[in-house]
């Protein structure tokens, strides 16, 4: 089925879209197994369509070993079983396209899982083999060659390497893993590597689908004789001279790939669009990529990882839009995702002593918590998110104000992060917890009634933020994302453009959008007054005396 005629004739749908993340693990169960299937998003694409998405991005859903939920695949062109069938994922397509949703994949081009049939043959082929060099594969260092090749550390814990036994069943050559152990690094200077995933890209394509998230987008090209990193941070710092660059992260050779992603993308006629998986920190080493002849777009983690506080985030959003507008590319704005800890519970933290750093739960731990101003925080910065020039991502759940579940015990816990680090981090599960639909239930509305347990346990209380309850209450968080969602499609001076800020106090983020709209948001603790003639369109909580209240959001119409 096509996408209705006015959404495809909307040819830049990607400098404006609102993007909806399905990791379909966690969303809806349809045959009771206790894990999310393509069959259970087919089924609530009613209520995406109610919410007012654009597009939905959905994590890996091809064949995997599952020892990183999906992000080790086992076969690019083909559906994991647990998901569903390749006659599923076209239904779900078509049905998608016909309610005018557009469909984003997930594709994992730094690593395969080390069940691909390239890494059992470069396994069986032995060292020095051309099977070994589609991925990276080096002797030890020290005597008998059984200390790792360099000093890279993986990003779930320990050494970046893994070390093979060969045939003879002697310890051999170490290959690259900048994740698990399943996900072997590929090596992308090799001829086969690029072919494979240009294929891959065709492949869905020619599906329909519209669109890819790149996974590690800016790790695919290591430094060429694999130097130590030697203790350089990254991100690198704001005053890096220019020439110094981090071994395996953001290398510059990277950008030649993405402009041959382009090019295969600009070849159909419908428009398709990638965006970009990058934590390179510095705003201008992210647009780097978003130059007219690589992305489209990339996540803005800048903007997932401030604080909530005025001044840091008017400057987060001011270097976001001054990079961005360098290269002509669209922002997007993000609060959370599969990796990270849910805004409503990062929030909740008190903001001047959070840490720069990866923004997982781990990070949270030892600070105090306050769950409903973490909330109210929550749909605040929703509010602004969805008023930014750009496009947005909201993550499954984010419209409900679910939190993080912090509690998860430790033997129930799947990230492989907890293994990596020999359970001294907890890993990202919290925020993958599966969704609750109603109010009560077995699994909350998750799978069906009678079902397997859900993978990751619920809370006892999931149900009081189920999306059954928040259709009961007018002014729940799911009420406002619908009110915020529809006037944005209907508002002019929404979605892709420009601000203008205004002065509203150094607690304020207030700024307006041409032609006429408004959005005042109040970080201080006193109540923030609204410009004369301002009409209220809507506002993440209640105001007070016509003045916008503490961490509240609104919306307004300029005379
Ligand atoms: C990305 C994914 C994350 C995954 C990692 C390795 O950061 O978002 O979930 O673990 O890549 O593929």
């Amino acid at each position: 089925m096509p996408l209705p005629a006015a959404i495809a004739a909307d040819r830049d749908w990607w400098r404006h879209a609102v993007v909806y993340q399905i990791y379909p693990r966690s969303f809806a169960d349809s045959n009771g197994d206790g894990v999310g299937d393509i069959n259970g998003i087919r089924s609530r694409l009613p209520y995406l369509a109610s919410l007012g998405v654009d597009a939905i991005w959905i994590n890996p859903w091809y064949p995997s070993p599952m020892e990183d939920a999906g992000y080790d695949v086992s076969d690019y062109r083909a559906i994991e079983p647990v998901f569903g069938t390749m006659a599923d994922a076209e239904a779900l397509v078509a049905e998608a396209h016909d309610a005018g949703i557009r469909v984003i994949l997930d594709i994992v081009p730094n690593h395969t899982s080390d069940q691909h049939r390239w890494f059992r043959a470069a396994l069986a082929a032995g060292p020095g083999s051309p099977e070994r060099d589609r991925y990276i594969f080096r002797e030890g260092r020290g005597p008998h060659g059984d200390e790792p090749p360099n000093d890279w550390r993986s990003e779930f814990g320990g050494p970046a390497w893994t070390r093979v036994t060969e045939a003879d069943g002697r310890p051999g050559q170490w290959y690259l893993r900048l994740f698990a152990p399943g996900q072997p690094d590929v090596n992308w200077n090799h001829p086969d590597v690029r072919a494979e995933f240009a294929e891959t890209l065709r492949f869905w394509f020619d599906r329909g689908i519209d669109g890819f998230r790149i996974d590690v987008a800016h790790g695919l090209v290591k430094d060429a004789d694999l130097r130590d990193i030697a203790g350089l941070p990254f991100p690198l710092p704001d005053d890096t001279p220019d020439g110094v660059e981090h071994p395996h992260w953001d290398q510059p050779g990277v950008h030649e790939i993405f402009r041959e992603w382009r090019a295969i993308a600009d070849s159909y006629a419908e428009p398709k669009a990638f965006c970009g998986e990058i934590w390179v920190g510095r705003a201008h080493r992210l647009t780097a990529y978003l130059r007219p002849d690589e992305l489209h777009t990339a996540f803005n983690f800048n903007f997932l990882t401030c604080p909530w506080l005025a001044g840091p985030l008017r400057e987060v959003i001011t270097s976001t839009l001054d990079a961005h507008a360098s290269v002509g590319a669209p922002p997007t704005w993000v609060l959370g995702n599969h990796d990270v800890c849910r805004p409503a519970s990062r929030y909740a933290r008190p903001q001047e002593q959070i840490d720069p750093g990866f923004p997982n739960l781990q990070h949270y731990l030892g600070l105090p918590s306050d769950l409903a101003v973490g909330r109210r925080r929550a749909r605040a910065a929703a509010l602004l998110s969805l008023a930014l020039p750009g496009g947005a991502y909201i993550y499954e759940g984010e419209e409900f104000g679910l939190p993080e579940v912090e509690d998860i015990p430790m033997e129930a816990r799947q990230d492989p992060t907890v293994a990596g680090t020999g359970g001294a981090e907890i890993g990202r599960d919290g925020c993958r917890v599966p969704v609750p639909w109603t109010t009560g239930g077995d699994s909350f509305g998750f799978s069906p009634d009678g079902a397997a347990a859900p993978w990751l346990p619920q809370p006892s209380d999931w149900g009081t933020y189920s999306a059954q309850a928040a259709e009961a209450d007018p002014d729940s968080s799911l009420a406002l994302y619908r009110r915020a969602l529809a006037l944005r499609s209907r508002i002019p001076a929404l979605g892709d453009g420009t601000l203008a800020w205004v002065d509203a106090g150094p607690d304020a983020v207030a700024f307006t959008r041409d032609p006429g709209f408004g959005c005042w948001v109040n970080l201080g603790a006193e109540p923030l007054p609204l410009p004369a003639g301002a009409r209220v369109l809507l506002a993440s909580d209640d105001l007070a005396d016509g003045a916008v209240p503490t961490d509240t959001a609104v919306w307004v119409e300029l005379a």
